[in-house]
């Protein structure tokens, strides 16, 4: 297929870019998705899947707002996407269980959900010593990249895979959208004084357990688990410094699986069938960024650290909406320079 000049080019393929390319193509726009390596093949398909801003945020704020609007999205988002594809997604509003590490911890976690009460997460003490938050929910988001590629495909997205930018500033599009995760600030040509991104690494475990054995999420502090729709049960994380390094690390599995069977008895004894690591999209600002790089053509969607799978349907819909709207307003030949 020959594929005309883009109006815009997205510059990395994960869900965030992804499902931005998507997004705007419904628009009718002409989008190039253009990918270092393979679609989603780095953060995007290591995350767990697990949709749940009560285990990410302390209280009111900006990216909070955005994280509790993505969840309200979701399902929406994967709806349509599977009936635009014929991909079945697997997606669960499973909710979550939260506990505490100890009797000061418990407080603390109360107090947390007063204030995320604020933010319109709901969440429930239980008899047991727990929260239950009840709207969280879990994606396979391997699911949702194989729906997004066939998607944007079918809307003529142009999907240049294996192929780094190289300079970005020599790209021809009237609008970028930079959203290659931790690889974002380091670019070449990516513009002076945006926030710079890194990797934060993270080691995933996961085990073959009976379909529907498990129920809601279980989290306690940063350890978490959840169980996938064919009964994969995964459980997570580490937060590692170790730049672009993806090794995993056996000594590192081994803690893990201790935290994971400390959080579910039932796994004692059980070995992971898969340990895997992923490069979380870092950045040195307190909340990812998203929007318009001022007076540029240039978008950023990049940063959203722990919560890249959770955030992407809003994310794209920010992003498409300012793009749709300011090149609306250069085909009407208003000023644009937001
Ligand atoms: N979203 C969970 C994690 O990054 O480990």
């Amino acid at each position: 297929m020959r594929f005309q000049q883009p109006d815009v080019i997205v510059v990395g393929a994960g869900i965030i870019g992804s499902s931005i390319a998507w997004r705007l193509a419904q628009h009718g726009l002409r989008v190039q998705l253009r990918e270092a390596g393979r679609m989603g093949c780095q953060a995007s398909s290591a995350g767990a899947g697990m949709l749940a801003p009560g285990g990410e945020v302390d209280g009111p704020s900006a990216f909070g707002d955005l994280l509790v609007e993505s969840l309200r999205l979701y399902p929406d988002f994967v709806g349509e996407l599977s009936s635009a594809t014929g991909i079945q997604i697997d997606y669960h509003q499973c909710g979550a269980i939260e506990t505490a590490a100890s009797g000061n911890g418990w407080i603390a976690l109360q107090a947390r959900a007063r204030a995320q009460a604020a933010m319109g997460v709901r969440s429930e003490v239980r008899g047991d010593h727990s929260l239950f938050y009840p709207d969280d929910a879990i994606v396979d988001p391997i699911g949702v990249l194989s729906a997004l590629r066939l998607a944007c495909l079918t809307l003529s997205v142009e999907i240049l895979e294996e192929s780094p930018v190289g300079r970005l500033d020599a790209l021809d599009a009237a609008a970028i959208v930079l959203a290659a995760g931790a690889w974002t600030s380091s670019i070449v040509g990516a513009p002076a004084g945006i926030p710079k991104s890194f990797p934060v690494k993270g080691h995933l475990i996961g085990y073959d357990l009976l379909q529907g054995s498990f129920g809601p999420i279980r989290r306690c502090g940063h350890t978490y688990l959840l169980q996938r729709g064919n009964g994969f049960t995964v459980a997570g994380s580490t937060t590692e410094l170790k730049g672009f390094d993806t090794s995993v690390d056996a000594a590192i599995v081994d803690q893990l699986r201790g935290r994971a069977e400390a959080l579910y008895p039932p796994l004692k004894g059980l070995t992971p069938v898969r340990s895997w690591t992923g490069l979380r999209p870092g950045i040195d600002a307190p909340e990812p960024s998203i929007g318009r790089l001022a007076a540029t053509r240039y978008w950023l969607a990049y940063g959203h650290y722990r919560n890249g799978i959770l955030a992407a349907p809003a994310t794209a819909a920010r992003i498409t909406a300012g793009i749709t709207s300011s090149l609306e307003t250069v085909s009407r030949g208003l000023p644009n320079n937001l």
